[in-house]
């Protein structure tokens, strides 16, 4: 469950950037740009979250798909930005996806964020050829730090 991988990121001290550490970054970024490098990698995110539930289909019975994935093309990159500086860089890179994500707007709770999540490591499970357990590990090392983010702020 989502909310038990909270707060599983390394932090700094003393005035070090708090971010986690850098090979994880690395290897993030690494793996973003091989799957965005092949055909048809968001939409194979959206083909498996969408089928992962009614619910989120519902969601998105409206939805213009060639913006969300220009959107989520954008915001993959923001959550990393944000896990570089966790103190400083969720509020800062995620703030408007915060809001329109919260009860306030969209109404996206705890239990969508488990479907995202487990839908986006499938996707990449089949999409990066380089594809490993450190691999997927940080991407959900990365994701988790804007998810938290967003859950605090629902
Ligand atoms: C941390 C994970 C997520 C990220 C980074 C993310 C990112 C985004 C972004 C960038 C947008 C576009 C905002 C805009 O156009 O102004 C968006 C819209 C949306 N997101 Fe998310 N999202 C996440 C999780 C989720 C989850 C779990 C759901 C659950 C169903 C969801 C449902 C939606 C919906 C319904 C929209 C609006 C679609 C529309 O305009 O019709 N998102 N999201």
């Amino acid at each position: 469950m989502i909310i038990g991988k909270l707060g599983a990121a390394g932090r700094g001290c003393h005035g070090e950037r708090s971010g986690m550490d850098a090979a994880i970054l690395k290897t993030f970024d690494e793996s973003l740009v091989r799957c965005q490098a092949q055909a048809g990698f968001l939409d194979r995110f959206y083909e498996i979250f969408l089928a992962s539930s009614p619910m989120v289909r519902a969601k998105f019975s409206n939805t213009d798909f060639v913006h969300q994935k220009r959107a989520l093309r954008m915001s993959l990159h923001a959550m990393a930005l944000a896990a570089e500086d966790e103190v400083a860089g969720p509020a800062k890179y995620l703030e408007s996806f915060a809001e329109r994500h919260s009860g306030r707007s969209l109404n996206i709770g705890a239990e969508y964020y488990d479907l995202w999540l487990d839908s986006l490591l499938q996707t990449v499970r089949e999409t990066d050829p380089e594809c490993s357990a450190e691999v997927l590990q940080s991407w959900e090392r990365v994701m988790m730090v804007g998810i938290g983010y967003l859950l605090s702020r629902y």
